[in-house]
């Protein structure tokens, strides 16, 4: 079957639900020039994750923080929102998608102008004082002398997303098992399926009876177990076609 037949039928799904939840990965911020983690251009090809364990990152801060400001604040730090963070926004804000689930630090979803957003593994945006609590901006964070320190009580800044070995943040881990549960349409876009806790939202969904659309340039691990529609393709163009589906039927 088409794409485009088969986005007509996504389109059919989202428009026909009660409540429909996004689960975003790393291949919905590819076109803003973040690169995935995975697969090709993957940035665990160029880098060894163990920088991002939280006990390398305690025993040897600086040379954690030097990869940690090269990736993701030097690089990732001027990325935008694409088409595809655009379209689900529009989608939420008429009414057609209720929250997004989001394995992203980006923040590139809330820029888009998303509201409903469940940050799984926390975000890149904000820092945090490993010693006395206290939060910064990583905008007024300089980041010339690492590891940067609390302007307060001299402790460690660590940035406020979740590192391998660490627990997944509340109110994001409640609200997105619970939404897991009430979603009758779970749109997929851009992941592997590989890293749990998250990856395995999406199949309570699909326990719970929800109808699983994918989006993503080639098969995940979802693709052949849990997946209903799947929209092959990258996220930009499939998202914005499928927006473009749900308001023409809509206005039918
Ligand atoms: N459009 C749609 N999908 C894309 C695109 C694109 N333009 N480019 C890549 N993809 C897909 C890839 O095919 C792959 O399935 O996005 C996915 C990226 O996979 P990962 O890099 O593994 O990203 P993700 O699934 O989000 O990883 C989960 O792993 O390292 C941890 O904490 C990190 O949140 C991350 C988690």
């Amino acid at each position: 079957m088409s794409t485009s037949s088969l986005t007509e039928i996504a389109a059919n799904l989202i428009l026909n639900a009660n409540h429909v939840t996004a689960f975003t990965g790393a291949g919905i911020s590819v076109e803003s020039g973040i690169p995935p983690f995975r697969g090709k251009d993957g940035l665990w090809n160029k880098y060894d994750p163990g920088f991002l364990d939280i006990s390398y990152f305690l025993h040897h801060p600086e040379d954690s923080w030097k990869l940690i400001k090269e990736i993701f604040y030097d690089y990732f730090g001027k990325a935008n929102p694409n088409g595809a963070h655009h379209a689900l926004a529009e989608m939420e804000a008429k009414g057609y998608i209720k929250a997004i689930i989001t394995q992203n630090i980006d923040n590139l979803h809330q820029m888009a102008g998303s509201k409903e957003v469940y940050e799984y593994h926390g975000s890149s945006k904000q820092l945090v004082c490993l010693n006395c609590s206290k939060i910064y901006s990583a905008d007024e964070i300089d980041m010339t002398k690492l590891p940067p320190l609390c302007k307060e009580c001299k402790g460690l800044l660590k940035p406020d997303f979740i590192f391998f070995g660490e627990a997944i943040p509340e109110p994001a881990n409640s609200k997105s098992f619970h939404e897991a549960e009430i979603a009758d349409v779970f749109l997929i876009i851009g992941s592997t399926g590989e890293v749990a806790p998250a990856s395995g939202i999406p199949y309570i969904a699909k326990e719970r009876g929800a109808k699983i659309i994918e989006v993503n340039i080639e098969p995940s691990s979802y693709t052949n177990s849990i997946t209903d529609v799947f929209l092959n393709g990258k996220a930009v163009s499939i998202m914005e076609k499928l927006y473009k589906n749900v308001i023409a039927i809509n206005e039918i």
